[in-house]
């Protein structure tokens, strides 16, 4: 079995490879393009499974290089899994055209490929972002879908929706999207981990750099919500966890014959924390106190959502193996790490 894995050499494609190689024996290859992580990413999984992952770096956009440079060069692709996109929320708000030329194009792309070379299975990055704003349960799969905030997570919304589509088309192939609540933390050995390009928009690596003096400034955006400490709920999980999960969606794919056409999973740990409970998490794992800023609301944020994980836990035998405070300890760790290779100046800001 030959896994293309797109995106190899960002944050999750980089922790699933890891998983794959792990606990498989699926071969795996990557195109990246390097447009938001780095080359040095492979030699950190090679470091870590002594296997070297061949990439292509190929712009999914672009149809006739993904054919030529990729699908006629490489044997039978068996599956993929699909998290190549461009994903920063403020960013696709200034540049909507950049977002859904790149992010619509690239799923278009591969579709057509998979129709063209029969490629039987596919895994889609989606994102909790399609639920919007919620009441303050824990969503399902069934909660409707809203309007999202941002243009990166109508991508997300559509990209769905056209895979969905392609699927009613298709005999013969079986069809996922993963949507992930808030991904964090690194592997546990600290080689590996989220290192996104300049000032970090997420609450984690903004965390763990101001924490090593990389930032001047931490600001807590907005403590006047409708929560039990005023801050807003998310569902954090574990980078490991979600990487797993799908490792276990593909092999539910292949092996399982009354699988569904096209399904949809929530990738949560099921519970909701608050972003000082996050910072508390960070200071008790880590022993390394944060003095943050309460500021205003940041413009986009919704105030609670978190996973019912119920449907990934009974159909994928999935079970989210680490909590808060792992997920704290070692996103510190790669930190620590990142560190440790800097010279004088900040490291060399690529996603790994
Ligand atoms: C979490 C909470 C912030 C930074 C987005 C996308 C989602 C996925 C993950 C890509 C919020 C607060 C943050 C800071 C803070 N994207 N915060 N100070 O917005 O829930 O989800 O990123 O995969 O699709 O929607 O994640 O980490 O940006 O914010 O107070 O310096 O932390 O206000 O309440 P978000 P986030």
């Amino acid at each position: 079995m030959k896994i293309l894995v797109t995106g190899g050499a960002g944050y999750i494609g980089s922790h699933t490879i890891i998983d794959i190689l792990e606990s498989s024996d699926y071969e795996v290859v990557s195109i990246d393009n390097y447009s938001n992580s780095s080359p040095e990413t492979f030699d950190r999984i090679e470091a870590i499974t002594s296997k070297r992952v061949k990439n292509y770096n190929i712009n999914l956009a672009d149809y006739n290089a993904l054919k030529r440079e990729f699908f006629d060069v490489e044997s039978k692709i068996d599956g993929i899994i699909h998290f190549a996109a461009l994903k920063a929320v403020g960013e696709s708000v200034e540049k909507p055209v950049m977002y859904y030329q790149n992010n619509l194009n690239g799923l278009i792309n591969l579709l057509k490929c998979v129709h063209k070379y029969h490629v039987k299975n596919f895994i889609f990055s989606s994102s909790c972002t399609v639920y919007g704003n919620t009441d303050g349960e824990a969503v399902t799969e069934q909660t409707p879908t809203q309007e999202t905030e941002s243009p990166y997570g109508f991508t997300k919304l559509v990209g769905e929706r056209m895979l969905a589509d392609f699927s009613k088309t298709k005999d013969n192939f079986k069809s996922i999207s993963m949507r992930y609540f808030n991904p964090v933390g690194a592997h546990m050995s600290g080689m590996i981990g989220e290192l996104p390009l300049g000032r970090p928009n997420n609450l984690v690596p903004a965390v763990t750099q101001f924490a090593s003096g990389w930032l001047d400034q931490l600001t807590v955006y907005g403590t006047d919500y409708e929560t039990r400490d005023g801050t807003p709920i998310r569902d954090y999980i574990h980078v490991s966890d979600i990487s797993h999960a799908h490792v276990l969606a593909f092999k539910y794919l292949v092996e399982n014959v009354d699988s569904q056409a096209n399904d949809v999973f929530n990738l949560g740990t099921g519970a909701g924390v608050t972003v000082l409970e996050v910072l508390d998490a960070f200071e008790r794992s880590t022993g390394v106190k944060l003095d943050y800023t309460l500021g205003p609301r940041r413009n986009g944020d919704v105030e609670i959502v978190y996973a019912n994980n119920e449907k990934a836990k009974t159909v994928l035998n999935w079970i989210p193996a680490h909590s808060i405070d792992d997920a704290m300890s070692s996103a510190w760790k790669w930190q620590e790490h990142l560190n440790s290779i800097k010279s004088g100046g900040r490291v060399h800001h690529e996603e790994s």
